[in-house]
């Protein structure tokens, strides 16, 4: 059932239970992410996309990824509240990523010159989960896993070893927004398949991150797609 909603005064149509995030695309506004994309099941971690939503006369801070549009509700995408979350959100994320690209173009977009927050060791990592997301739910092998809590937090293979399930497909490589997957080739097998994480040069997106509207995106989900299909119906046949 498709509701009315309005965000940034603009009456739009989306499915009752949508997210938020979806009306304001609709509506033609962006809202930055980083633990989101539309080929993965919403994570709601990292707050970059949060929003003001009036709803029953009451108004209160959400994350547009993953709240359900409902008729009646108004939502505000660039107040000072969400201003200063999304700043705060980046911020954070400067002192433990100082060197990403990507939390570099947000910064200078925010006008944030420098982060307030205490400086760690430099990580490429920023957690958003993508490149485990993406290898459970689209791949479908489970090879890699968030571990540890707090500052220790990492990605990484079970016990740190090469997966004996990973098929090299490169996905996780392709979907991580700051590089810090790295694959390289093994020369014992023909397809790649040790992964070495850890920081490597990264080239700057071409297209300014707008991941998506970029041709080089659509084209990857495509491939990698058929990438899998090919390799279940492998695995299926070698199981018979
Ligand atoms: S290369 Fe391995 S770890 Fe990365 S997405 Fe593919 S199967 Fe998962
Ligand atoms: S390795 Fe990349 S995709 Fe995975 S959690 Fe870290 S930043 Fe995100
Ligand atoms: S994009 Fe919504 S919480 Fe990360």
């Amino acid at each position: 059932m498709k509701i009315p909603i309005i965000v940034d005064g603009q009456m739009v149509q989306v499915d009752q239970g949508a997210p938020i995030i979806d009306a304001a695309k609709k509506a033609g506004i962006f809202i930055p992410t980083l633990c989101y994309h539309e080929s993965l099941k919403p994570y709601g971690s990292c707050r970059l996309c949060m929003v003001e939503v009036v709803q029953n006369k009451q108004r209160r801070l959400v994350t547009s990824c993953n709240f359900p549009a409902e008729g009646g509700m108004e939502v505000f995408t660039n107040t000072d509240k969400v201003r200063q979350i999304r700043r705060m959100v980046v911020e954070l994320l400067l002192a433990r990523c100082p060197d990403v690209p990507l939390l570099k173009t947000m910064a200078r977009q925010m006008g944030i010159k420098s982060s307030r927050f205490k400086k760690r060791e430099a990580n490429e990592c920023i957690l958003c989960g993508l490149c485990v997301r993406f290898c459970e739910e689209v791949v479908g092998v489970c090879a890699i896993g968030l571990a540890n809590r707090g500052i220790e937090r990492e990605v990484a293979t079970p016990f740190k070893v090469a997966s004996d399930v990973c098929i090299g497909c490169g996905s996780c490589t392709y979907i991580c927004p700051t590089g810090c997957i790295e694959m390289v080739p093994d020369e014992k097998t023909p397809r790649l398949r040790i992964m070495k994480m850890g920081n490597h040069p990264l080239s700057p997106c071409p297209n300014d991150y707008q991941c998506e509207n970029c041709s080089i995106e659509q084209e990857f989900l495509k491939d990698i797609k058929d990438v899998i299909v090919e390799f279940r119906r492998s695995y299926r046949n070698s199981e018979r």
